[in-house]
């Protein structure tokens, strides 16, 4: 913010007077958001957006990162990075695997027909797609899908990480084998790991199936449901056609 000399100078004189003033041990003086934003300093009654600046920073770093990564041979082939996207305070992150070929055209977490799928199951839940975030195990494509190694895996889990840090969902839904295996190290078979609450730093986790899995086999749609209804319930929400079949 640029302020003429004379604004800068009243500023300057009101920050030594409360800082006098608190030294003093005096009565708190009584400070509009507008003089605290003046001073630089932060309001209470803005603390959440801060936080939201302060979490889209952190972010954004990671997301650069991440553009210029070259930890692994993966940068040689993909297009784009695809760091996930989606709210800076969810309440809910997926995992998914990694990008496939048009989220690696895009640059953007599952944006290809398992996307779409996913797309329809937050909503179920009451949720638009902006309002939780969207990720991957991976940031980058590897070549004709195959399945993700163990090394791009354990080279590409800080950026998770950090982003896990940074948002502080309330709970992780992990879709598939290789989401569960590279947030938990657990190779157990999906079928029956799906369903069980776990926890990855404190927060608690959800296994179920992938989307794509589902394009394949939609009968297991069921199961996702009821796995996604679990969430609901332990953020003490309920899914949006149960509550008007209660009105
Ligand atoms: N499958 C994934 O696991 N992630 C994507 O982003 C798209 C498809």
């Amino acid at each position: 913010m640029n302020h003429p000399t004379n604004l800068i100078n009243v500023i300057d004189n009101l920050s030594e007077y409360l800082e006098y003033e608190a030294e003093e041990n005096n009565a708190p003086v009584e400070i509009s958001p507008d003089t605290l934003k003046e001073l630089g300093q932060p309001c209470p009654a803005a603390s959440h957006k801060q936080q939201d600046d302060d979490a889209g920073v952190k972010m954004k770093k990671t997301a650069t990162a991440i553009s210029v990564c070259k930890k692994c041979s993966l940068c040689k082939t993909r297009t784009k990075t695809v760091p996930g996207q989606g709210s800076l305070a969810p309440e809910i992150m997926f995992v998914g695997e990694a990008p496939g070929a048009d989220e690696d055209a895009a640059g953007l977490a599952f944006v290809g027909r398992a996307g779409q799928l996913l797309t329809k199951m937050i909503n179920a839940m009451g949720y638009a797609r902006e309002e939780v975030f969207i990720g991957n195990i991976l940031k980058c494509r590897p070549p004709e899908n195959r399945k993700p190694s163990p090394e791009e895996m354990e080279l590409c889990l800080p950026y998770l990480k950090e982003q896990i840090a940074v948002l502080k969902p309330k709970i992780i839904i992990a879709l598939g084998a290789t989401a569960i295996q590279g947030l938990l190290g657990i190779s157990t078979g999906i079928t029956k790991f799906r369903g069980t609450w776990s926890s990855f730093s404190g927060i608690d986790l959800m296994p179920t199936y992938h989307p794509a899995y589902l394009l394949r086999n939609p009968p297991a749609k069921k199961e996702v449901w009821q796995d996604l209804q679990a969430v609901l319930t332990r953020l003490g929400r309920k899914p949006p056609q149960a509550e008007s079949k209660k009105k």
